[in-house]
């Protein structure tokens, strides 16, 4: 049955890339922006760019106002108390070495970070490197077959040791949500601080941070429908006061002189040098956007997408999907063919979606495998284009078996 998206005349680029004969299954690394954004870019562009936070002409008085402006709505994303709890970065990578550094000065040798099994580079270098720095342990939370951190194995090994715990809330290899409530109650209750990567987690519908009590949550603009660049660092505000600054420059200063300087706190202490203003901005378009669709229509339609997905891989002979995908997407290997070999005859077929790895070395390694493919879907995916994707697979895995 026809799936429509409603939504899906709101996203030029995906008329532009259907004329192109593309067709985007790629979303869970970047996705396309709705109209809203576009324009909101070109406003601000087109009736005078300003610098934010530093001068008193009009031009940046409204461009302080917008960029301010976004702070509130993504606080309102995430249902943080305050908008002072909002650290703009230039991505979730950038939020999570900010933690990484900030949090340095907060561990002794011996004791122990855990992360997961399936985390993205992102939310584990920064902290394997922070490890091998200070002399800490990085703990690695088992998953189970269905891909999920194994919730009694991590209880376990969270422990009083742990200062730290670090764990995704969506995966963008197995498509898992994880257990994250259990997990943050317990780490808190021994007296770690608590990150979540949300990278792929905020895109599906607003968040909790207060329920959730985290200490810090982070996402990246780009895969919320908004412009690249721009990333978000939640903290609570005891958390966020014990980071130490990290970058040092414009604004981020209180007083200054050649010897000495003393800093603001959490957000703009954090905020140093002059921000990607327009991309904040773009976020705050593309957040309001977001805001005004039906959140149950969208969630059902993502939904209704992602079991037409799963069954068409689980149909087919010989496709091993990896874990237990409950939303948003599905990675996979064909037996006796090699990943990128069917990526490469995917792409001469217009079907953009992501081979290799997907920044999860060591989770692709613990399977046994070099890459899989990966089919990532967002709210103006239609049925139609998972029909092309398996018609090319289809055709592709003919040529390759
Ligand atoms: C789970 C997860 N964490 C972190 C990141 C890093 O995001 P960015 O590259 O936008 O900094 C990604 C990007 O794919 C991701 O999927």
């Amino acid at each position: 049955m026809f799936q429509p998206s409603p939504w899906r005349a709101d996203f030029p680029a995906i008329a532009a890339l259907q004329r192109q004969h593309q067709t985007y299954l790629d979303n869970a690394a970047t996705t396309q922006k709705p109209q809203a954004l576009l324009d909101a870019l070109s406003h601000y562009y087109g009736h005078g760019a300003a610098n934010v936070h530093r001068a008193q002409h009009l031009p940046g008085a409204l461009a302080t106002q917008a960029f301010e402006a976004t702070r509130e709505k993504v606080a309102g994303w995430l249902n943080a108390a305050d908008a002072q709890q909002i650290v703009f970065t230039h991505g979730a990578t950038s939020a999570l070495n900010l933690l990484a550094y900030g949090l340095e000065a907060q561990f002794e040798a011996g004791e122990e970070i855990a992360i997961s099994a399936l985390e993205h580079h992102a939310n584990l270098l920064p902290w394997q490197q922070l490890a091998k720095r200070r002399g800490l342990r990085l703990v690695i939370l088992p998953l189970d077959s269905s891909g999920h951190i194994d919730l009694d194995a991590a209880l376990q090994l969270i422990g009083p040791r742990t200062r730290l715990l670090a764990v995704s809330q969506l995966s963008n290899v197995l498509g898992t949500w994880q257990p994250l409530q259990a997990l943050l109650d317990h780490a808190r209750a021994q007296g770690a601080l608590t990150v979540v990567d949300g990278a792929q987690g905020v895109v599906h519908g607003r968040q909790d941070v207060r329920q959730l009590g985290c200490d810090f949550y982070v996402f990246s603009s780009h895969k919320l429908y908004g412009p690249d660049g721009v990333g978000v660092l939640y903290g609570r505000p005891e958390a966020l006061a014990r980071l130490r600054h990290w970058q040092f420059g414009g604004e981020m200063v209180q007083l200054a002189d050649y010897q000495q300087a003393s800093f603001r706190p959490a957000p703009l202490g954090f905020e140093a040098g002059t921000p990607p203003i327009a991309g904040v901005i773009g976020l705050g378009a593309s957040l309001d956007y977001l805001a005004s669709l039906d959140p149950h229509a969208v969630v059902e339609h993502e939904a209704a997408l992602h079991r037409h997905l799963l069954r068409g891989l689980h149909d087919r002979e010989g496709i091993r999907v990896l874990g237990q995908p409950q939303l948003a997407l599905a990675s996979f290997v064909v037996e006796g063919v090699h990943n990128s070999d069917l990526a490469h005859l995917l792409t001469e077929q217009g079907i953009a979606v992501r081979a290799g790895h997907h920044c999860a070395m060591p989770l692709l390694g613990s399977l046994g495998l070099d890459g899989a493919i990966r089919v990532s879907l967002a709210l103006y995916n239609d049925s139609d284009d998972l029909q092309r994707f398996f018609s090319a697979l289809d055709q592709g895995l003919e040529l390759l078996r």
